[in-house]
């Protein structure tokens, strides 16, 4: 695991944004993971800002996101697909048809769960996953407790996820109970993760993955044995760690 460490919320945008950046225009046809919260919005505004002022093309780009809230609508505006909307895509050349998010409002979630899994298997993987931690370990909608063999599926939400994501809803009443989510096994096949880390909200979380511990009470903790992850964190969410020299290993 590589850590790049930096100064703040505004600073890990955009080295993560640069990251990305340079993937996208090494290999035009790239599949890209991503994520939706709080911690992405920064990198995506720098993406935005990018294709405005130098025309990056996301032409040929596909993205799979990690996760969707059953029962809203693609129309919902707390949906995630809505939040993908209004945060990137539309803002940049990515095709629609190239754009996949699973659907919150599926007849048959379980099915939808294999098929998502499918669609990013005949797509080839996916090259390079945007991760966000939750502050109980969580990645994607993993909460802690789900297995690290787990595919896409269905999960209820932890109360503190829901607690968590309240700040976007009229009251925690309106946050769904429910999910669809790529599985840690689905976020593990990604050929690279870039994971973000920002404020103090995730210091005990910072602590935890870095002391390395792999256990399925802290899902992020599987990250430990990927080949390939680089966690872009600022000053603010390592206050607790101390001897970074162990995770550049
Ligand atoms: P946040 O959520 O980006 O809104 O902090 C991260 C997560 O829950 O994975």
């Amino acid at each position: 695991m590589k850590l790049i460490e930096v100064k703040d919320y505004q600073e890990m945008s955009q080295v993560a944004a640069d990251y990305l950046l340079s993937k996208v225009k090494k290999s035009k046809n790239v599949t890209l993971g991503l994520a939706t919260g709080g911690t992405p919005q920064g990198l995506y505004e720098v993406l935005i800002h990018d294709h405005q002022q130098n025309g990056t093309s996301y032409q040929y780009v596909s993205s799979f996101n990690l996760d969707e809230y059953i029962g809203l609508s693609g129309k919902h505006p707390n949906s995630y697909y809505h939040y993908m909307n209004d945060n990137l895509f539309k803002h940049i050349d990515i095709d629609s048809e190239n754009t996949h998010i699973p659907s919150g409002k599926a007849a048959d979630p379980a099915k939808e769960c294999e098929a998502y899994d499918e669609k990013i298997r005949s797509h080839g993987g996916i090259d390079l996953q945007i991760l966000g931690i939750g502050s109980n370990g969580h990645i994607g909608f993993n909460e802690p407790g789900t297995s690290f063999e787990s595919n896409t599926h269905i999960v209820e939400l932890a109360e503190s996820t829901r607690e968590a994501n309240a700040r976007y809803f009229d009251s925690i009443d309106d946050v769904p109970t429910h999910a669809i989510t790529m599985g840690i096994s689905s976020i593990m096949k990604s050929k690279e993760i870039l994971l973000l880390v920002s404020g103090e909200a995730k210091q005990a979380a910072m602590k935890k993955l870095v002391e390395g511990k792999i256990s399925e009470d802290f899902p992020a903790s599987i990250l430990n044995q990927h080949d390939h992850v680089t966690v872009i964190a600022d000053e603010e969410a390592l206050a607790l760690v101390k001897g970074l020299e162990f995770l550049n290993r």
